[in-house]
């Protein structure tokens, strides 16, 4: 059993490693399913400011998983900093005992930071990192890398920079810009649907927002910006092995009793 949250595909990329039929977070989130059992188990997902998305911390905290063994794989884009040591600790906080964390290097889609051309042309090995996580999960090496103090360091810093401008991670940064042709793919990405199109044009709800950046990568017309900061409006990403069908069964909402099959 595999476990993922995706916003532009490198998370559900990594989780298709370890499984055929990895299960979406924000899909389970719906339903009332909160108990898993399985020899293994398996959690993937994004570093957001040196930790796990909000969402997955809600799927930490309301589970109950009985595993054998469990792993968490995170995918980053620069500065792990200290993310599997705090998300070791944060997932016990839960009850949740971690066997093996590891973090993968991929494209750093932090839009206001990163240029996503120039990101996509750097080289990452990543085939290397994914095949070492699938190759220690097959022999179910156990073991989370401690954190220097730097790393620690680094995060306090964005945490405190995040709750001193919660503008970076309430949604409120996002804005439908020109261009919009009411094609609804923003509403269908997000995992929390704050999203929805009225008269051709996308509006966003003020809903709880992950600042995943699902909307803005993966608008067709790229309409949607960043009001502050948006290193380089005109380049967006999605990870070149995923679909956006794939980002969109994800994360769409489904319909009414859809996710209790999950
Ligand atoms: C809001 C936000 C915060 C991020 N914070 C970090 C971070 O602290 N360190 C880092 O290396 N990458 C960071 N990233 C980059 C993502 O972790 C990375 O691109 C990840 O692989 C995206 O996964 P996904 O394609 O499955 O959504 C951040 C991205 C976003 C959108
Ligand atoms: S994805 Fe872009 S073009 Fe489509 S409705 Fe949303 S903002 Fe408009
Ligand atoms: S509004 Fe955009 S950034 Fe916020 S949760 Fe939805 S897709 Fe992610």
């Amino acid at each position: 059993m595999v476990f993922y949250f995706t916003a532009t595909g490198n998370s559900l990329y990594v989780a298709k490693q370890f499984s055929d039929t990895p299960i979406s977070i924000p899909q389970i989130m719906r339903g009332k399913r909160r108990r898993f059992s399985d020899d293994t188990i398996g959690i993937v997902c994004p570093v957001f400011a040196g930790q796990p998305p909000k969402m997955v911390v809600k799927f930490l905290e309301e589970s109950e998983f009985e595993a054998e063994y469990l792993y968490i794989i995170l995918t980053y884009g620069h500065d792990e900093s200290d993310s599997p040591e705090f998300t070791a600790q944060l997932a016990e906080k839960y009850g949740v005992f971690v066997d093996y964390i590891a973090a993968i290097k991929m494209v750093d889609n932090y839009l206001p930071v990163f240029d996503m051309e120039e990101e996509t042309a750097l080289e990452k090995n990543v085939e290397e990192q994914v095949k070492i996580a699938v190759q220690a999960v097959a022999e179910r090496k156990r073991g989370v890398p401690e954190a220097t103090k730097e790393q620690r360091k680094l995060h306090a810093r964005v945490a405190k920079m995040n709750r001193l401008a919660p503008a970076f991670n309430n949604g409120s940064q996002i804005k439908v810009k020109e261009g919009c042709i009411g094609c609804g793919i923003c509403a269908k990405v997000c995992p929390v649907g704050n999203f929805y199109v009225e008269n051709g044009q996308a509006k966003r709800k003020q809903k709880t927002c992950e600042f995943c950046l699902a909307c803005v990568q993966n608008c067709p017309q790229k309409a949607i910006g960043l009001r502050m900061a948006d290193k380089n409006p005109k380049a967006r990403y999605r990870n070149e092995h995923i679909s956006l069908q794939e980002i969109i069964a994800a994360n769409e909402l489904q319909e009414e009793g859809e996710h209790e099959r999950i």
